[in-house]
């Protein structure tokens, strides 16, 4: 009988030579932490298809970005819920001063300064009365440059309100150059682009209708991303380079793993993928269930994506995991 020398199972014998030898990790510092603050409610609002995140009042969503603060969280990304009357064709509650997201960053941006990345949704899905990511022509299509001109607006409107970086998530063609232009136009030179770039249509964004109380019928598969497509993401990650991301995403996280490796391998800027919501949904319903361990599972999850290649995570465990590793408990 021979006898294998090479033994890989030495380097799992214990967790301390595990961790010795783990090939990534996961840092408080490389997650971001997305939140939903909602118009006309006055205490914070369960999303029912998302177990333990809510829909925040301006004083909720205070009190948990200063935790996320706490807990060394590397970003917050700010969605916003407008009252459905104040939805219109054109979105443009979305870049009204006084609009749920800007008060929102605003109210932010007083309290926490820059001891956090605080980070803006750029997209006018929440604030349409159909639900859609831009506006639509005469036949009812998402008209691609008529929309760019609103997420001009949209953007300037984020940046005066104090955020540091703006995600738009539209995947309109050009978004990137035009908000870049739109911010250097109005001095906003230093506030940066967290593009959207690969964003695959998925079903897997249910929960987050419910979460932004989406107006929306139909899908967004005459611009988001076809689920067949790779190499496609390459094109997008050229185009958006090329009109000045500062950051470059893949979305859905977990089932665009592949897309995130490549994207990492050609990407001479950091690299984030969104753990979205209905990834955090099958998690937690599962757990709920009995069927799986919450906590591992979180764990691997979270793993997976760095090990794929993202130097940030967006995800909605981001304060929980962060306490985790500051706690030793992770
Ligand atoms: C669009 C947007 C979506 C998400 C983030 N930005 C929804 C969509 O494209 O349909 C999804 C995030 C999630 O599911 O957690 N503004």
């Amino acid at each position: 009988m021979t006898f294998p020398h090479v033994r890989p199972r030495r380097l799992r014998t214990t967790p301390a030579v595990r961790r010795l030898v783990a090939e990534v990790s996961v840092e408080p510092r490389q997650l971001v932490l997305p939140m939903f603050v909602r118009d006309g409610i006055d205490a914070p609002l369960p999303i029912s298809s998302m177990p333990g995140v809510v829909q925040h009042t301006p004083d909720s969503l205070r009190a948990a970005a200063e935790e996320a603060v706490r807990e060394g969280v590397g970003g917050m990304m700010l969605f916003g819920v407008p009252d459905d009357a104040d939805k219109d064709a054109e979105g443009s509650a979305s870049w009204n001063p006084d609009g749920v997201l800007n008060r929102g960053l605003r109210a932010l941006r007083d309290d926490l300064g820059d001891d956090i990345v605080i980070m803006a949704d750029t997209c006018l899905d929440e604030f349409t009365s159909h639900g859609h990511c831009g506006v639509l022509d005469g036949a009812g299509r998402v008209d691609n440059d008529a929309t760019l001109e609103r997420y001009a607006l949209m953007g300037v409107a984020q940046a005066d309100a104090g955020a540091h970086m703006l995600g738009p998530s539209g995947m309109m063609d050009g978004q990137i150059g035009v908000l870049r232009s739109a911010l250097d136009a109005a001095g906003h030179q230093d506030v940066s682009l967290f593009a959207y770039t690969a964003k695959y249509a998925s079903p897997f964004y249910g929960p987050f209708r419910e979460a932004v109380g989406s107006s929306l019928q139909g899908d967004r598969r005459t611009y988001q991303q076809d689920s067949a497509n790779r190499r496609e993401a390459l094109r997008e990650l050229e185009l958006d380079l090329a009109e000045g991301a500062d950051i470059v995403m893949v979305k859905p996280a977990m089932s665009y793993l592949d897309v995130l490796a490549d994207v990492a391998a050609a990407s001479p800027v950091p690299v984030g993928a969104y753990q979205i919501s209905g990834e955090y949904a099958m998690i937690t319903a599962a757990a709920q269930n009995g069927w799986i361990d919450r906590d591992a599972a979180i764990r691997e999850s979270l793993l997976s994506i760095r090990r794929a290649g993202a130097d940030i995570v967006l995800t909605y465990w981001a304060t929980e995991a962060a306490g985790w590793l500051n706690r030793g408990t992770w």
